[in-house]
């Protein structure tokens, strides 16, 4: 199949490039690099030994994008495209909804004039809100509670209405959880720019000496140890998700909206353990206040991905760390002969 992926030179769209391309697909990636780099098609080369096109562009250029879908014959796409950083989101609440939602409009435009039915978008768990119940599956209550969630429910109803409007659409909204890891070649993963806001980067770089230590926000929720539960699912086992919903929108028209996580919750302290065992090194951290905004814990109810696509996340949270560990080794800043100081208290 011919799979046009918007934002497919980032974190999770470089991945699931490579899985689609190793499965046979032909694939086109439409991004413009506001949060990635050029290399990254060369390293999803290296990894596949094929040549994915890549065209430079902003998913509001409207007309370029319907270019591409008609040069390329394009039949299914894949949404990763959209800003995503909730405190940026709450700073800068109009760049979230001209890209996130603005975008999203331009780019079902480009679809309807081509014909093109077939969509599968990056959802989040963000849009269940604070959880009322766990573990969440996809009939819990949707709520937002920053500009950023609210693009992604704004999108998802958007999409609903859509396949209301038109039989013919064929729309599936993969809810992530936390996504983490790295492909197995440490060639591709997650590299933010900047301080990291998410947990895996942020320990990834305390590891490799980049940054002092870990931060951990609060010890006293009401989970096990009292630090944040959350469902960290490796990005490979995602992408394969992504392939597993491709596959099942050809026969499923409509609008879906699915779950892909473990059903695993794991803490901070849990990762912080799990990540000195891969990396072999201390990890210094520090107990402080809570983060705003942030949930006890928050995890997936993984079973309609089971039933509906046949698809469910392999890899453990080891494979998750250690990907990560190797990424960061591979694209660190030089600082990585050093060794950590401080300890794992
Ligand atoms: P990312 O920032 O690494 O990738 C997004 C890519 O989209 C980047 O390469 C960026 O350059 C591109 N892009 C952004 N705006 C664009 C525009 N207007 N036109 C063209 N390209 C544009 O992020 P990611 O982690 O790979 O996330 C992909 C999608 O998954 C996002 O929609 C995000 O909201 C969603 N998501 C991510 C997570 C997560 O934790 N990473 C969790 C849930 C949902
Ligand atoms: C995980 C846990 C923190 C950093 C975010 C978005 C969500 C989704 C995924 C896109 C929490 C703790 C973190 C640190 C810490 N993205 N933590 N020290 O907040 O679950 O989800 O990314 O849709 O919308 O909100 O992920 O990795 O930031 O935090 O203690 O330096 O780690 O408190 O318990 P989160 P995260």
């Amino acid at each position: 199949m011919n799979v046009l992926l918007t934002g497919g030179m980032g974190y999770i769209g470089s991945h699931v490039a490579v899985v689609l391309l190793q499965a046979g697909h032909r694939v086109i990636l439409y991004d413009n690099l506001c949060n990635s780099e050029a290399s990254v098609l060369a390293r999803i080369e290296q990894i596949t030994g094929k040549t994915p096109t890549f065209i430079q562009a902003d998913i509001r250029a409207t007309k370029t994008l319907t270019d591409a879908l008609k040069q390329h014959a394009v039949e299914a796409v894949m949404h990763f495209a959209g800003l995503k950083a909730v405190g940026e989101s709450v700073e800068k609440p109009i760049e979230y909804y001209a890209n996130n939602v603005e975008g999203t409009v331009s780019l079902l435009e480009a679809m309807r004039e081509t014909g093109v039915r077939s969509l599968v978008f990056s959802g989040s768990a963000t849009v269940y809100g604070e959880p009322q119940y766990l573990p969440l599956d996809e009939a819990h209550p949707l709520s937002a509670t920053n500009p950023y969630g609210r693009t992604k429910l704004h999108i998802e109803e958007m999409l609903r209405d859509l396949s209301v409007s038109n039989p013919l659409w064929r729309i599936v909204c993969l809810r992530y959880f936390n996504p983490v890891g790295a492909h197995e070649s440490g060639l591709i993963g997650e590299n933010p720019v900047g301080i990291p806001n998410n947990l895996m980067p942020y320990i990834a770089r305390v590891a490799a000496g980049e940054l002092k230590e870990l931060s951990v926000f609060g010890n006293d929720y009401p989970t096990p140890d009292g630090t944040g539960v959350r469902d960290y699912i490796h990005v490979m086992d995602l992408a394969e998700g992504h392939v597993a919903a491709l596959a099942w929108l050809a026969e499923h028209p409509g609008w879906y909206a699915i779950n892909l996580g473990t059903g695993q919750g794991y803490s901070v302290l849990d990762m912080v353990a799990t990540f000195v065992r891969a990396c072999g090194r201390d990890l210094p951290y520090r107990i402080v206040p809570r983060r705003a905004g942030d949930v006890a814990a928050c995890y997936a109810d993984p079973g309609k991905a089971l039933r509906e696509l046949g698809w469910r996340a392999r890899r453990d949270l080891l494979e998750m760390c250690a990907s990560a560990w190797k990424f960061q080794n591979r694209t660190g800043t030089g600082l990585l002969g050093s060794d950590c100081e401080g300890r794992l208290s």
